[in-house]
């Protein structure tokens, strides 16, 4: 699965570390090219985690792999009054702060260092738990899943933003053109780091998505498991929760 797909192929380090050293790199330019790879389409996607958080009421929030805090920030407008963004970069963590300062959000946003596979909370903390683009690259996918669902509230609900691989002609060819081109082309024109645009789609291309990411949640105990696939299947919403 994708705990082969890792950043830097001659490197030593395990993929965890490698995707650390990555972000810490890229922390910078990743707001910028986030929007340009995108075409700001995310922006779309975020607002639907939102709502489908916000419907539920939350007390407290975890944003898990929260990177620059894009989704932290946007969860404030829901109704709950502690977010905590939890991410295993320093670097994605400090940029984030720094827009969290600067929109006088640091009372509800905490910004948290730590690993999704050793979650420093205790069970049954969290009314919601999200995840934008951060399960892939999780080295270990089901030990990330079973620690969100330790710390998740009984009805409590988790929701997962994730690449996905559209399956329809014509957008099937456009995706594979787009990301086995386009994308790594601008990640060589305007990234400090070539690897990592390269490594991002090819984490994507062999990531579960639909179907058997939604039996890889239930397998994990999770129940309620819908999958929504957005914009002709590039991005897919997941929404499940605990009993
Ligand atoms: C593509 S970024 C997504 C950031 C943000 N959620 C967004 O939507 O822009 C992926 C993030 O996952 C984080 N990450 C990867 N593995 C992690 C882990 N095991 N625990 C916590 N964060 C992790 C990375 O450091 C990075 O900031």
């Amino acid at each position: 699965m994708s705990e082969n797909v890792k950043p830097y192929k001659d490197s030593e380090l395990d993929k965890k570390e490698q995707v650390t050293k990555m972000f810490d790199t890229i922390s910078k330019e990743y707001d910028g090219l986030n929007r340009v790879i995108s075409f700001g389409i995310d922006i779309k996607w975020r607002n639907k985690v939102v709502k489908l958080v916000a419907d539920t009421k939350p007390e407290n929030i975890l944003d898990i792999a929260t990177g620059t805090g894009d989704l932290a920030i946007s969860l404030t407008e829901t109704s709950a009054k502690e977010i905590i963004g939890l991410d295993i970069s320093d670097g994605m963590l400090e940029v984030g702060r720094k827009k969290i300062k600067s929109k006088n959000l640091d009372e509800i946003i905490q910004m948290v260092i730590g690993d999704s596979e050793d979650l420093p909370f205790k069970d049954n903390t969290f009314d919601a738990i999200t995840v934008a683009f951060g399960v892939r690259n999780f080295m270990n996918l089901k030990k990330g899943l079973s620690e969100i669902l330790r710390v998740l509230k009984p009805n409590g609900i988790f929701v997962i933003l994730e690449t996905s691989v559209p399956t329809k002609t014509p957008y099937k060819q456009g995706y594979k053109l787009y990301s086995k081109f386009i994308l790594p082309t601008i990640g060589k024109v305007f990234s400090k780091d070539r690897s990592a645009y390269k490594y991002l789609s090819e984490s994507a291309s062999v990531f579960p998505f639909g179907e058997e990411l939604n039996n890889i949640l239930r397998e994990t105990g999770f129940i309620n498991v819908e999958d929504k696939p957005q914009t002709f299947g590039v991005a897919t919403i997941y929404t499940a929760s605990k009993a």
